[in-house]
């Protein structure tokens, strides 16, 4: 089909140039002695102008057309900034269209779930196709510079054994092994060690993982990593490579220079003073311990008190915000947070009416706080969850008050991760997961204090958003069973599930260790978008479900009878 340009590939320079479009009709204005037709492909819009002396035929939009023309100097340049328009010597139909049951312009507000019923549709606006263009250019980059520092790409099953990511499994059930299921991998992490076992050294996948989990902005049930490993690499080796590749992507796509290497916070500085182990340093806000200040009375003695502290605000907080705040308290299981406000150089007591605490402010105190701020106070015992539940107000008040600088990119690694931590249900498990190493110097704990133990765990967090998570790994069996003990797992269970992986430590394993990101979080970042839908063709929606396709659907009866499967009730109605 002859086709001389895409829309994006002319300019200005082309002024009286011949060329043959092809595209949809996004719009058309019938102004009498012109008609106006913006066309659409794949490199954006361009307006087409039919003059009264050339017969087209009758073209609706989302009509496919093969346009002949002349490129021309635009005066008016309302289409994405275009200088140039075409003039029309011809229109062929290629093929016709319904009306679409969706308006297709990235102006236009509809529906998510509409949205997705029709994704098809929506993927044909400029926006949504960009966000699947920078995706494709980010792999791109990947694979270009795995490939030139000697990583191998390799495929590892999709029909597995459960992997240990700390999330349900997807299962499929086997025709052939009735009773017996397939797991879809949450991450290709086993294989990729036994690849390091099998001497491979470099090793990456664009891997697609699956994890039954509640969803959340950027989490969707199935998502793509770019999971590397490598061996005989120390982790300042293996991290400077990684810096480096991250460097490339933020250079060919956004044109942004990375300065290296990136600054490392330890878990326990980052909690402290972020309240995340994902923090955002693009503004201050930062924690601060005020225990000896509120020791002095009796309901604080032996708790920890620490506080953000927002200047200028103890005015302008409002009820809302108040009741946020409380709410975020029973989310981080603390009794309540306090309020004070800085007046006349006192802390005084502010929507707290039953407690009564009024502090000095011209003793010794070595904290910046000035008349007006507004002070937001957690108390306990529990470190973590004051911390946190702090972050999580420094997280909203940040936003309420726009104190995140726009367009910049804050670039950081985590590392010195605790090994272990406890769960809801105060059972043990791994902060990563159970192949992460331990730090050398800590594992004499491992016997006595297990959560003291540090790991070689390194997360690439970038504007506040975990984007990468990896490790060193244990190469020693008797370490890895030791682990996996301390996860309360039996002797026979380690067995059964991990067996097969614990022999092969036994056969000369190399010390290696590997990192994953999460493309779509990447892609996210890199397209300024909060909605992880929107960096994947095909998304589900926050139920787990396709609206295009109607996915999960029942099955025949037939087919599940194949499968020895026989369901005793159904929630889905059909
Ligand atoms: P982890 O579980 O931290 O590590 O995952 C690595 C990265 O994958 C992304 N990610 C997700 N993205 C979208 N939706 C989800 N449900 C989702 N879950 C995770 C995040 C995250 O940082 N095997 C280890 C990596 C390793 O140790 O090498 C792993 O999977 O961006």
């Amino acid at each position: 089909m002859e086709r001389s340009n895409y829309t994006n590939n002319l300019s200005i320079k082309d002024v009286g140039k011949n060329v043959v479009l092809i595209g949809w009709v996004a719009k058309k204005r019938n102004l009498g002695s012109l008609i106006f037709i913006d066309l659409r492909d794949i490199g954006g819009l361009i307006q087409i102008v039919v003059k009264n002396n050339i017969n087209i035929p009758d073209i609706h939009n989302e009509y496919i057309i093969q346009v002949y023309g002349t490129v021309a100097a635009k005066k008016n340049n309302s289409i994405e900034k275009k200088q140039i328009e075409i003039i029309a010597n011809k229109i062929n139909i290629i093929n016709t269209a319904e009306t679409p049951p969706i308006v297709i312009d990235d102006k236009a507000n509809i529906l998510e779930e509409i949205k997705l019923k029709y994704r098809y549709l929506d993927l044909r606006r400029p926006n949504s196709k960009k966000y699947i263009i920078v995706r494709s250019k980010i792999i791109k980059t990947i694979r270009d510079f795995l490939d030139k520092n000697n990583f191998l790409e390799i495929e590892t099953p999709i029909l597995t054994k459960s992997t240990p990511e700390g999330s349900r499994d997807f299962l499929v059930p086997s025709r052939l092994h009735q009773g017996c299921f397939y797991a879809l991998p949450q991450s290709p992490q086993i294989y990729k060690q036994l690849l390091m076992i099998a001497g491979f050294e470099r090793y990456y996948q664009i891997a697609r993982c699956f994890r039954d989990e509640d969803l959340r902005a950027d989490r969707q049930p199935e998502f793509t990593q770019i999971d590397i490993e490598a061996s005989f690499l120390s982790e300042g080796s293996f991290r400077k490579i990684i810096e480096k590749l991250i460097a490339e992507i933020f250079k060919n796509i956004k044109n942004f220079n990375i300065v290296l290497p990136l600054k490392t916070i330890s878990y326990e500085d980052a909690v402290n003073n972020y309240g995340s182990d994902k923090p955002d340093t693009r503004y201050s806000l930062k924690i601060q311990d005020i225990t000896n200040l509120f020791n002095k009375f009796a309901f604080f003695e032996k708790k920890i008190v620490k506080c953000i502290i927002i200047e200028n605000f103890a005015n302008k907080i409002s009820e809302d915000d108040v009741k946020f705040v409380q709410l975020q308290a029973k989310k981080f299981f603390l009794k309540e947070f306090l309020l004070f406000k800085v007046e006349n150089n006192k802390i005084e007591n502010f929507y707290n009416k039953n407690n009564n605490y009024q502090i000095d402010l011209n003793k010794k105190v070595e904290l910046k706080i000035k008349n007006n701020n507004l002070i937001i106070a957690a108390y306990g015992y529990n470190n973590k969850n004051i911390c946190f539940g702090l972050g999580s107000l420094r997280t909203y008040f940040a936003n309420k008050l726009n104190l995140i600088k726009e367009n910049t990119f804050d670039i950081l690694w985590v590392n010195d991760f605790p090994l272990f931590e406890k769960n809801q249900n105060n059972e043990i498990t791994s902060t990563h997961h159970p192949f992460t190493r331990p730090k050398d110097e800590d594992l004499k704990f491992l016997n006595t204090n297990i959560f003291k133990v540090r790991s070689y765990a390194f997360d690439l967090v970038i504007n506040g958003s975990e984007v990468g998570g990896g490790s060193l790994r244990i190469f020693d069996k008797n370490i890895q069973r030791k682990i996996f003990s301390i996860l309360s797992l039996s002797e026979e269970e380690i067995n059964n599930k991990f067996g097969f992986f614990i022999d092969a430590l036994k056969y000369g394993t190399p010390p290696h260790g590997g990192i994953a990101f999460g493309i779509e979080r990447l892609t996210m970042i890199l397209c300024n978008t909060n909605n992880i839908k929107e960096v994947i063709a095909f998304p589900k929606n926050l139920s787990a479900s396709c609206p295009m396709c109607g996915t999960p659907t029942s099955v025949d009866n037939n087919q599940l009878k194949e499968l020895g499967i026989k369901i005793i009730s159904k929630n889905k109605e059909n």
